[in-house]
């Protein structure tokens, strides 16, 4: 079978930079690209991390699309230092790049691949979905372009943790995750509901140590702040494994559990901003749901199975 081509939209960021790290090593899938967006760090900040990450990982002739540096109706929260550090991957001194961005930005990008492959791309977005939203708008046809999206963000039937109602990618911009979650394609949401149900222990990243590669290497020197940060916020002894559970799950679907609904997203102003609201049984308010295709919304996830099978291909050569 033919490896599936994604674009990962993305943020790096500690766990940004294990999820496509774990998308390289695995043979099911070809990264066609990488597109960046404003989110754990300014998005210049993303985009150097992003090429710093492809350098380190073997795969210098992936392009890199810069996006968006601030969402499409408020002012930009700004970076996540206090989990990522100030440089986005844990302030580990880095080689500069060694080529320039892609001389499309981001949107376009996605329109182009998109394109250029009816039906074939899968986008799998790893932070807020101001890029996504972009394209959508530019080219209103491009879900029916794409095999579909498979998402970090929301939260569905649990709390939030960048607010009591939101998780950190949606809030970071509400009005473009309505945008998307109103797409006409399969879209799949890998939300708290199983990335927080999903642990790699202290233990787990203390043993990537003993794997010989560039990509583990860059594990050990990062995981450790991003651990800190879990265990200093009431967190488990370990990581929450959040947008490597994308891959997880185009590469092994059966490892999760999942319901069908459509989702709006919280856009006022209120304690609720950015919470993704499922319709479940409240036919009474369903019109605000309506002509929405149903997400994906994973709810359940085997967590020793999917760690044990990221570890498994970052310890490839
Ligand atoms: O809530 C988890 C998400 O927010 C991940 O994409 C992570 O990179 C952070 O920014
Ligand atoms: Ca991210």
């Amino acid at each position: 079978m033919s490896a599936r081509p994604i674009i990962i939209d993305t943020d790096p960021g500690i766990d940004d930079a294990m999820a496509i790290f774990y998308a390289l090593a695995s043979p099911e899938l070809d990264v066609i690209g990488l597109t960046t967006v404003f989110g754990n760090a300014h998005v210049d900040v993303c985009t150097t991390n992003a090429q710093r990450i492809l350098d380190i990982a073997g795969g210098p002739e992936i392009p890199v699309a810069q996006g968006a540096a601030r969402p499409l109706a408020m002012n930009y929260r700004g970076p996540s230092h206090f989990v990522h550090g100030v440089n986005g991957l844990a302030d580990v001194a880095l080689a500069a790049p060694s080529r320039a961005p892609h001389a499309l930005d981001a949107a376009h990008f996605i329109i182009q691949q998109a394109t250029a492959r009816p039906g074939e791309v899968t986008l799998v977005p790893i932070g807020p979905l101001t890029n996504v939203a972009l394209a959508m708008l530019l080219c209103p046809e491009l879900p029916s372009l794409l095999a579909g999206m498979v998402l970090m963000g929301g939260n569905a039937f649990v709390g939030g943790n960048a607010s009591p109602a939101a998780e950190a990618n949606i809030l970071n911009d509400p009005e473009a995750a309505d945008i998307v979650f109103g797409a006409d394609c399969p879209i799949v949401m890998c939300g708290l509901d199983v990335t927080e149900a999903t642990i790699m222990s202290s233990e787990q990243i203390a043993g990537i140590a003993s794997f010989d590669n560039p990509r583990a290497l860059l594990a050990t020197q990062i995981l450790p702040y991003y651990r800190d940060f879990h265990l200093s916020h009431g967190g488990p002894d370990g990581i929450h494994v959040h947008d490597s559970t994308c891959i997880s799950y185009l590469l092994a679907p059966h490892h999760y559990s999942s319901v069908q609904h459509p989702i709006r997203v919280d856009c006022g102003d209120g304690v609720g901003r950015g919470k993704t609201w499922p319709a479940t049984r409240h036919a009474l308010s369903a019109a605000l749901w309506a002509d929405r295709t149903p997400v994906t919304i994973l709810t359940e996830v085997n967590s020793a199975a999917v760690v044990a099978l990221e570890l498994d291909r970052l310890a490839r050569a």
